[in-house]
């Protein structure tokens, strides 16, 4: 059986059968064709007792949560207070789950940014710009990170480990300095402008009322970052914001492998009756942790990602 929409299925009794004729042609899709929402049970009047009615009306025994942080903090919840016999699957872009090496989804949104970096290199380096690159990822830098690193970026700014805007500006004087004059600046939309007074500013909007997880919508410090180099260095600087299209199309061969592992691991749990349990990679192994464990608190770059693509900069 497939639940449509995420928790809302549960919420609303939207399951409906997902027979092989359903399944059939996934892996090249991105995206989910069950449909998704942030819809948090815990944030609706009855939510929780309503999952658990649709679960047991629907004569259901076990269910996989497909998800990031929020899908599985939820999954994580029900299975600590109802026993609910719920196992994991790490998938987010942003692949910032605890207890796991990688999410799935990661790899194809870096590689959408990479091609994205290499692209931008031939207007920078035929118009003498610098170009500013604002990545997804929300509160980590990973794909801003990954992709820096794979595309050469000249300074990288995450929300981990926020340089200043006064130094990003240096090490763009100094590059240009040393004879290249032009610039790839990669910035996470997590990153908060950063001063040397000590001052910050996160550009983002304001909580949405569809988002029951409590999200800002970030997005928009690529302009505001690239207003400041422009005119602290004089030099021309534009702004590609890759957004949404970083999160769609056709999956990398890697990530269409490790979600085939995943989902193999899923059922393995399901039948073994494990439950509370998620799939996760360690190294090259598909392990399992527990659900608890992996949404306890975000996975953040640590120093030794950041000092590899810091060696690069300017
Ligand atoms: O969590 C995945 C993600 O793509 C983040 O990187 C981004 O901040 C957010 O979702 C965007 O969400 P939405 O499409 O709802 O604005």
């Amino acid at each position: 059986m497939g639940v449509r929409e995420g928790w809302r299925g549960l919420v609303e009794g939207l399951v409906e059968p997902l027979g092989p004729r359903e399944i059939s042609g996934l892996l090249p899709r991105g995206g989910t064709v069950l449909g998704t929402t942030r819809t948090n049970p815990y944030k609706l009047e009855g939510g929780v007792e309503r999952v658990l009615e649709t679960f047991s009306r629907e004569g259901l025994d076990a269910l996989v949560a497909i998800g990031g942080e929020d899908t599985l903090g939820v999954a994580a919840r029900l299975f600590a207070e109802h026993e609910f016999p719920v196992v994991g699957v790490p998938k987010t872009i942003d692949n910032d789950l605890s207890a796991t090496d990688y999410t799935f989804g990661f790899d194809t949104a870096v590689t959408v940014a990479t091609e994205a970096i290499d692209r931008l290199h031939t207007t920078a380096e035929s118009h003498n710009r610098v170009m500013v690159v604002e990545v997804m990822g929300r509160h980590t830098g990973w794909i801003a990170v990954t992709s820096g690193i794979a595309g050469g970026a000249d300074v990288i700014l995450i929300p981990e480990l926020p340089i200043t805007v006064e130094d990003a500006c240096a090490e763009i004087r100094r590059r240009h300095e040393r004879g290249k004059d032009f610039s790839i600046v990669v910035v996470s939309e997590g990153y908060e402008l950063t001063y040397e007074s000590g001052e910050t500013r996160l550009v983002a909007g304001e909580a949405r009322a569809s988002d029951q997880f409590g999200h800002v919508r970030l997005g928009g410090v690529g302009e505001a970052l690239a207003h400041e180099i422009q005119e602290r260095t004089g030099y021309e600087t534009r702004v590609t914001v890759l957004g949404h299209v970083q999160r769609g199309g056709t999956p990398t061969p890697r990530d269409r492998v490790l979600a085939t592992r995943y989902g193999l691991k899923a059922a393995e749990l399901v039948l073994e009756g494990r439950f509370g349990r998620m799939a996760a990679l360690d190294g090259d192994a598909i392990v399992d942790v527990s659900l608890a464990e992996a949404t306890a608190e975000l996975k953040r770059v640590p120093r030794e990602w950041y000092d590899v693509a810091r060696a690069f900069f300017g």
